[in-house]
């Protein structure tokens, strides 16, 4: 009988037929847009429409359209989310499938309850396992902990929680992730899982159980797994070395970095050994060249409950007979295709090994027995339920590989594959696939912790919409979505692609990689290729937000340079970033703590797309004065008025008057508009139209609510000012002759400036003697002894005078050749500034070229002139 027979009433079986003829038919025209790769059927099979597509999502326009009414779009701006984002990592539905760099839907649930109203619709582009959706469902039942954990927190922040169902449209590039976001975020018949897994796992006992048998002092035992060890050739005595017998000790259970060749007695160790190659005739029946392994102990089970038994054995005649009958069936339904080798990243660690294939990465018994178990699973014919069993199986596609490693000292040997990579290590545990798939204790193991899920979490039928493809084109109609929450691949980290490969090889489906956002030298992707992705995904970002409305962006900051492109993209695509935080995240991928320059710490960074009337107004008009103060009202309105609480009042960065230059040179400057008026200038319309407390511009309303909240704590936390190039050392010297109240003498300040300066950085950056910092930008008091902030009028003339030094600095950088190896980077902007206004695109393109990557990194403003200049040339 097959498997879901049982469980699908007919109108539902027709229902789901015509929605895969539907979804067939529509094919043809989704195949751009980053359709992944694979056939018309393959991808059909991998569906389950019209709520998830393992292509483009055809069916997101008519779902938005039904959706229910909402009352009122008018709502009052929310500001960045600024409280502690937390998420813990031990609940069912985040474990259940893994995934690198998952995001805790916690973290998640609170920003959507902040910027977000029942009904409204949230959208992750980059959704990878759907988390984001699992938050969205999770607002309209909570479970009672989370519920009173927010609750608290609201309470302590005076702030109100608003629980509802919010709907998500959930878009991943690769169809293994999209496929695993199904599994979370549809409903499944835990039931009907529970029953039809057991099902698969007898009749399969039934039919291959001697695949997995052997015998133990006469009786029948089940094999758990089979240690494999690695043969080697002794560089001395060229005799074998079989790597298990002479290196591990089944004592200590550890495996010794020298030890004795069993051959010759010379020293030996793992790396001065030599590989050894063996011609193999995998299941495909290609005969391949590959490491060799030999099976050295099985570890048995004998009956079960109070009478089992467990132990480890050698291997006698039987149990290489059953190997040997396993190697000699001809076999099919599993996939055969290459690895992408020259391209991958890892791909050197497989094909120097002779791993070049998909199939090539199993054990003989471990491909037979899945590839059983995977076409039995497709003549299931409830999608819901057979897409549980792949969710399921899948699972066990690198356990039961050759790169699951034996870790003697651990209990289980599930799932044991480093990750993050491919990695076939010398010892290897090859599992039996009840062992794997049903856990080395069924009540805690995989089967059983899903049926536990799918009964404690039952997703809403109709709360998400599920689309595979780039997130440069998405099948979302313009300002459909009321939120953005994206946690985007970062750069070089993980090769998300190559790590699907494997996964979705069984599928049939394979993500369509040139669509990637990544830094890969070996697929050719630079950081200005992946910057380019990243701003046409956030410029599609844009046009389906509502304006006025939030993004949330979670970033794993993995280098300088990434950071620097991922800003660009946002103001390039008219974001505006009102807030950056840190988040700590307790543990990293492995790619994440061991590569050279990855950080632990992820940022979570608040923009806000415009109000439309704003920006099309300030365009319209050219830019100018008026724009200018347009602008800084509109991102006046977003930032938050307060942070912190009484005992901890910080200040907000956003609100100081360089950060606020800086928002308003990158919106003209990504809206393609001169920059109107110098840096004084500005500084001194902020203080004629806005108000300033402790530092911080305000709008007069939002002053009201700030003093409010003053009156509740004496100091606030300062955020320390490091001075690591001009700009910084000229608003920390503002900061300090303003605190202080009167003029101060250079013998006062140099001090002080010196034991800052210990923080500088960046040995590109030409920063000016203090001496010439103070001449340029501060007046001295009437007696001419002592340094102070220039009035309104003198800071004009002041500016000009330094514009005037800068751009005759500046005009020392044009027209020469090579890198620069130090410059002065307010030089460099002085000089960009004043050529965008002549329209000279070439001499920005000219300077910049000569600037060292890691200087643009740090110069974010300089970096936007040179995109923009490349763009009007048209290069
Ligand atoms: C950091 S992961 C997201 C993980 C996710 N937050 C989770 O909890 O599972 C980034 C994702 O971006 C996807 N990706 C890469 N390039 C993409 C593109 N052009 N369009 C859409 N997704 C892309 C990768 O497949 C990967 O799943």
């Amino acid at each position: 009988m097959k498997q879901g027979e049982l469980f699908q009433s007919q109108p539902q079986a027709e229902a789901d037929s015509l929605a895969r003829q539907d979804l067939l038919s529509r094919l043809p025209g989704l195949r751009s847009g980053g359709c992944p790769q694979g056939s018309d059927e393959a991808i059909v099979v991998m569906s389950t429409p019209e709520a998830h597509t393992a292509c483009p999502n055809p069916y997101i326009g008519s779902w938005l359209a039904a959706l229910p009414e909402r009352a009122g779009e008018e709502r009052e701006d929310p500001g960045p989310f600024t409280e502690d984002a937390t998420g813990k990592k031990n609940s069912l539905v985040y474990k259940a499938h893994s995934y690198p760099t998952k995001v805790p839907p916690g973290i998640i649930l609170r920003q959507l309850l902040h910027y977000t109203r029942p009904g409204d619709v949230v959208l992750d582009g980059f959704a990878g396992t759907g988390m984001t959706g699992v938050a969205a469902q999770m607002a309209g039942r909570p479970d009672p902990e989370t519920r009173s954990e927010i609750e608290l927190e609201a309470k302590r922040d005076g702030r109100a929680v608003e629980w509802g169902q919010r709907y998500a449209i959930l878009n991943d590039l690769a169809p293994g992730a999209t496929f695993i976001a199904a599994g979370l975020n549809l409903p499944v018949d835990a039931d009907a899982f529970d029953r039809a897994s057991a099902a698969l796992l007898d009749r399969f006992d039934r039919e291959y159980g001697w695949m997995y048998q052997t015998t133990v002092e006469g009786r029948p035992a089940r094999i758990d797994y089979t240690i494999w060890s690695e043969v080697y050739t002794c560089p001395h005595c060229g005799g074998s070395v079989l790597f298990y017998d002479a290196a591990f000790d089944p004592e200590t259970k550890g495996v010794a970095n020298e030890f004795p060749c069993p051959g010759c007695g010379a020293t030996v160790s793992k790396t001065r050994l030599e590989r050894r190659f063996t011609k193999v005739r995998t299941l495909g029946g290609d005969v391949i060249e590959r490491v060799e392994f030999q099976p050295v102990r099985i570890a048995w089970t004998q009956g079960s409950g109070r009478t089992r038994r467990t132990g480890v054995k050698t291997l006698d005649e039987e149990d290489h007979s059953v190997l040997a009958r396993v190697a000699g069936l001809s076999w099919r339904g599993f996939p055969a295709s290459e690895l992408p080798i020259a391209t991958m990243v890892h791909g050197s660690r497989l094909a120097p090994k002779g791993f070049t294939s998909v199939h090539h990465l199993y054990p003989d018994r471990s491909l037979a027995a899945l590839g059983v178990l995977w076409s039995w699973v497709d003549e299931t014919s409830d999608p819901h339920t057979r897409h549980a069993l792949k969710f399921w199986l899948e699972q066990a596609f690198w356990g039961l590989s050759w790169m699951n490693r034996y870790k003697a000292n651990d209990y289980s040997q599930v799932n044991r594959a480093q990750s993050g990579v491919f990695y076939v290590p010398s010892l290897v545990s090859e599992c039996s696939v009840r062992y794997n798939l049903e856990g080395s204790s069924p009540s805690v193991g995989k089967r059983g912790t899903l049926v536990k899920l799918w009964r404690s979490w039952q997703p809403a039928e109709n709360a998400v919409r599920i689309s595979t493809g780039s997130a440069t084109t998405l099948p979302i109609p313009d300002e459909a979505v009321d939120y953005i929450f994206v946690d985007p691949p970062f750069g070089e980290n993980i090769p998300y692609a190559d790590l699907a490969l494997v996964v979705e090889s069984w599928h049939g489906v394979r993500t369509s990689v040139a669509e990637e956002a990544v830094v890969d030298s070996v697929k050719g992707k630079t950081t200005e290729t992946y910057g380019e992705l990243m701003t046409a995904c956030f410029r599609e970002f844009h046009r389906v937000l509502k304006p006025g409305r939030w993004m949330t962006v979670e970033f794993s900051n993995s280098s300088n340079e990434v950071w620097a492109v991922i800003q660009q993209g946002l103001a390039a695509a008219g974001f505006v970033v009102a807030d950056t935080r840190v988040l700590d995240k307790e543990q990293g991928s492995y790619r994440q703590v061991t590569a050279k320059n990855a950080v632990k710490r992820d940022l979570i960074i608040s923009c806000y797309k415009p109000a439309v009337e704003m920006t099309t107004a300030v365009v319209a008009a050219g830019g100018g004065q008026h724009g200018v103060w347009a602008f800084v009202r509109e991102h006046l309105r977003h930032l938050p008025t307060t942070d912190g609480h009484r005992s901890k009042a910080r200040v907000v960065r956003e609100r100081h008057a360089d950060r606020l230059y800086d928002r308003m040179v990158a919106f003209h400057v990504a809206n393609g508009l001169p920059v109107p008026m110098t840096a004084s200038e500005f500084y001194r319309g902020l203080d004629a139209q806005f108000v300033l407390r402790d530092d911080m511009y305000f709008l007069p309303e939002q002053a009201q609510k700030y003093e409010r909240f003053r009156i509740t704590f004496r100091d606030l936390e300062e955020q320390q000012l490091f001075v690591t190039d001009e700009n910084s050392a000229v608003a920390w010297l503002r900061q300090v002759l303003r605190r202080k109240g009167r003029p101060m003498t250079f013998a006062e300040i140099q001090p002080e400036y010196m034991k800052e300066l210990q923080q500088a950085s960046g040995s590109w950056s030409e920063l000016p003697d203090l001496r010439v910092l103070l001449e340029e930008n501060f007046v001295r008091d009437a007696a001419g002894a002592a340094w102070m902030v220039p009035d309104p009028k003198k800071a004009d003339h002041l500016e000009q005078l330094r514009q005037v030094e800068l751009l005759k600095v500046f005009s020392s950088y044009v027209g020469g050749r090579g890198t620069l190896p130090r410059f002065r980077g307010e030089a460099v902007l002085a000089g960009f500034k004043q050529a965008w206004a002549d329209s000279n695109y070439r001499r920005i393109v000219e300077v910049g070229d000569r600037l060292p990557a890691d200087a643009l990194a740090e110069l974010p403003a300089a970096l936007h002139y040179i995109r923009n200049a490349r763009k009007r040339l048209g290069a």
